[in-house]
């Protein structure tokens, strides 16, 4: 068995002293597919993302990483050339797809599909191909790939072309637009990313709502009668409880819930969000609600604190960056405008630490997941899993998460700011009985789809 995607679940820097440090990937597919576990004889195929990764597959030999880096894995990651990378990665996967399926264009970020974005897609297709060669020289007679996410669409097709005898599944991470908003792209990409993803025997999205919008796409893009075989499949990801617990509950954490308590306040709620600091997460909308409550429910002033952890990602891209920037440009107003000797307002932290998150999870009274669109989002269900005393949601309605988990939580529109200024104040009011009752049935809905089961599933769906 194999299974593809950009991101590995190890990724390495080289330090000063020319020493290689690894570190885990972060992100829900990396979470999801830990559960393949070192047991299993998979080979996981991924790509070389930085210096510190080429110099990793340069000391592997172009042969498998060191399994102590890996956690056990099997992990063949490949040095693709670094342009042809970044015009994959960062052109064409994560500002063009990315921003198509979470519906993320709006004045002045305007779609535009010029000769650059062309040059750019000649790199997206061979990086994708650089996938299914690999794939085909790795893969055993009849062998089961399970091909992941927006960064490798046209690699099922390719791969098919070159081992007619492979069972191959593709899975999306993301949302999938739906047709109007899909074709903004040029007729011919969108047409030739959905028979991509059909060159699959299966094809495979976290919610029915994504899933059913990929038909209608192939409809709308390809005409109702394309013949295909491609088995459409819906596959939850939960939180991985039993991990979850356990590391939850090491010293680690311990010393950072005491320095964050003693950061939040004696007797002060607080309300947590932790993400990828990601435009499709919503950030600044967050705190502009945040700041609404402290405008029109002043008695939360200075007995509510908002810890907002938001991690370095994509930085390669100029809107990412910009977009930290008014993070912290808007966490710093709130600050002067509401804060006073003894309570700071937003307690933003920007570097990522993944033992703090835990603590803040265990701690939080108030848990805000705001994405105005998002595959799953896997925050909304580890928070009530590791969660001390229980904890309110506050969720977007346009996560995927929503689907299971909407009955427990408070659920909100991501553009309104006024409507979750309103749900944050219903969340830090609710009752501590009614928050613990709500955060359990939460934490039931969250872990009924364990990653090892979502794996299988799809594996065992695959192999029919
Ligand atoms: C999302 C995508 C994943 C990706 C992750 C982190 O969850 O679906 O494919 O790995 O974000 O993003 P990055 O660009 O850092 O890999």
């Amino acid at each position: 068995m194999l299974v593809a995607s950009n991101r590995g679940p190890v990724s390495y820097t080289v330090g000063s002293d020319g020493e290689l440090s690894s570190r885990r990937g972060g992100g829900g597919l990396v979470s999801g597919l830990s559960a393949i576990g070192p047991d299993t004889d998979a080979v996981w195929v991924c790509a070389a993302l930085g210096d510190g990764d080429r110099e990793a597959v340069r000391r592997a030999d172009g042969g498998l990483l060191p399994a102590e880096d890996t956690g056990g894995q099997r992990v063949r990651m490949l040095d693709i050339d670094a342009e042809v990378y970044a015009d994959a990665y960062n052109g064409i996967a994560n500002s063009a797809l990315w921003f198509v399926h979470h519906m993320m264009y709006q004045t002045p970020l305007e779609p535009v599909f010029d000769a650059e974005f062309r040059r750019q897609w000649d790199a997206y297709r061979a990086y994708n191909q650089a996938f299914a060669q690999a794939l085909a020289e790795e893969a055993a007679p009849g062998a089961a790939v399970l091909i992941q996410d927006y960064h490798l669409a046209l690699a099922p097709r390719m791969l098919r072309k070159l081992r007619p005898d492979l069972r191959i599944g593709h899975f999306s991470h993301t949302p999938w637009a739906p047709p109007d908003y899909f074709r903004l792209l040029p007729d011919d990409i969108a047409a030739e990313l959905l028979t991509g993803i059909l060159g699959a025997d299966r094809a495979a999205f976290l919610t029915r709502r994504w899933a059913d919008a990929f038909t209608d796409c192939c409809h709308a893009v390809l005409g109702p009668g394309i013949p295909s075989g491609t088995e459409i499949g819906v596959h939850g990801l939960g939180a991985d409880a039993e991990f979850l617990r356990e590391r939850a509950h090491r010293a680690d954490v311990d010393e950072r819930m005491a320095v964050l308590r003693e950061q939040i306040g004696e007797g002060r709620r607080s309300i947590v969000r932790v993400d990828r600091t990601e435009l499709s997460k919503n950030i600044v909308r967050g705190l502009l609600a945040y700041r609404r409550l402290l405008e029109d429910h002043p008695e939360w002033r200075a007995r509510v604190v908002h810890v907002a952890f938001a991690y370095p990602s994509r930085q390669d891209l100029a809107l990412y960056r910009s977009y930290m920037d008014e993070v912290r440009r808007v966490a710093e107003e709130i600050n002067s405008e509401y804060g006073t000797e003894g309570w700071t307002p937003v307690l933003l932290h920007l570097d990522d630490d993944f033992a703090r998150s835990l603590a803040a999870y265990r701690l939080a009274d108030v848990a805000l997941v705001n994405p105005i669109r998002d595959g799953m989002n896997l925050v909304a269900k580890e928070v009530p899993v590791v969660s001390d005393e229980g904890v309110a949601l506050v969720l977007s309605r346009e996560a995927g998460a929503y689907e299971e988990l909407s009955e427990h939580a408070i659920t909100v529109n991501p553009y309104d700011v006024v409507g979750t200024a309103e749900a944050l104040h219903e969340a830090l009011t609710l009752p501590d009985p009614a928050r613990a009752e709500r955060s359990k049935h939460l934490s039931d809905a969250a872990t009924a789809l364990p990653p090892t089961k979502w794996f299988l599933d799809q594996l065992n769906a695959l192999r029919g």
